[in-house]
């Protein structure tokens, strides 16, 4: 019997890479999708390779595919892909967002229709193309990750704030369509976890309480291995605590920082 297969968007650097390398200590074969490579480095560190070479150290396989979460061809190409390679595809990880930093209203519209695409289109991309091979193999998951600024009018982030409302809206309908056959849930971070992405918004001594990314792969692999049945949630970390599902408070250390 072949090895679970996760796909994980966002996988060059902050929560997404740490949840595939704890998914590929738990005996998963990857797929990790970002936009920086090695031949198309971004702004920031991190590249899927760097990701890949982790992975790999744990004895399982990944596949590399660089691409923008907004870009429906690409997505549906890698479905067919991940076909072709691994025949199966068993848990999905929709981790890509961005926050456009400028006040939405302040801000070109252009930058509101990136957030649309990347934070809500990416994710449903993903879904559609993806689900087949889900029930393909019986019972998939698919895990979202939102934030608590999906209930904070006042974050001042408003694309970021509707998009992750309405992901979290996305994960209950789906659930409800997909019901017996995957399992769809949402994870709400109500806590600040350390990320190249978060930590490039901040100066460096504010890193101090942050927790690490490693709750998040703890979150991730109890929704995994919970039964089909528990499906449509919108769960934060503290309810996941409260679970037993997540370590306690895990600050991040100083070799994150
Ligand atoms: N860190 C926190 O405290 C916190 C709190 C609440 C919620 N969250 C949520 O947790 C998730 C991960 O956040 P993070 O802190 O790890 O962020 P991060 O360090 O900024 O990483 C974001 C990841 O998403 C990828 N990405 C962004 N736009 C993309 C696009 N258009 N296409 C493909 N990939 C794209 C980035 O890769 P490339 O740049 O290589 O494409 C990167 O791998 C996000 O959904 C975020 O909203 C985080």
């Amino acid at each position: 019997m072949s090895a679970p297969v996760a796909l994980i968007t966002g996988a060059s650097r902050g929560i997404g890479k740490r949840i595939a390398i704890d998914l590929a200590e738990s005996g998963y074969d990857l797929v990790l999708t970002a936009r920086s490579s090695k031949t198309t480095p971004g702004r920031l560190p991190g590249t899927l390779e760097d990701t890949a070479t982790q992975v790999e150290n744990w004895g399982r396989k990944a596949l590399v595919s660089p691409l923008d979460v907004r870009d429906e061809c690409a997505i549906a190409s890698l479905a067919k892909q991940v076909d072709k390679v691994f025949g199966r595809c068993d848990l999905l990880v929709n981790n890509a967002a961005l926050a456009p930093p400028k006040p939405a209203l302040k801000d070109s519209t252009k930058r509101w229709r990136m957030a649309i695409d990347a934070n809500i289109n990416g994710p449903f991309y993903i879904s559609y193309y993806f689900v087949p091979l889900l029930e393909k193999n019986g019972l998939g998951r698919i895990v979202n990750i939102s934030s608590q600024a999906a209930t904070m009018p006042d974050f001042q982030r408003i694309s970021y704030t509707t998009t992750k409302a309405a992901l979290e809206g996305m994960t209950r309908a789906m659930a409800f369509d997909l019901k017996g056959s995957v399992a769809v849930n949402c994870i709400r971070l109500e806590i600040p976890v350390w990320t190249e992405g978060f930590a490039a918004t901040l100066p460096p001594e504010s890193a101090l309480g942050f927790e690490h990314p490693v709750i998040m792969s703890d979150a991730v692999r109890w929704l995994a291995e919970s039964p089909i049945t528990f499906t449509g949630r919108v769960l934060t970390i503290g309810d996941l605590r409260a679970r037993g599902a997540v370590r306690p408070f895990t600050p991040a250390s100083i070799k994150d920082l």
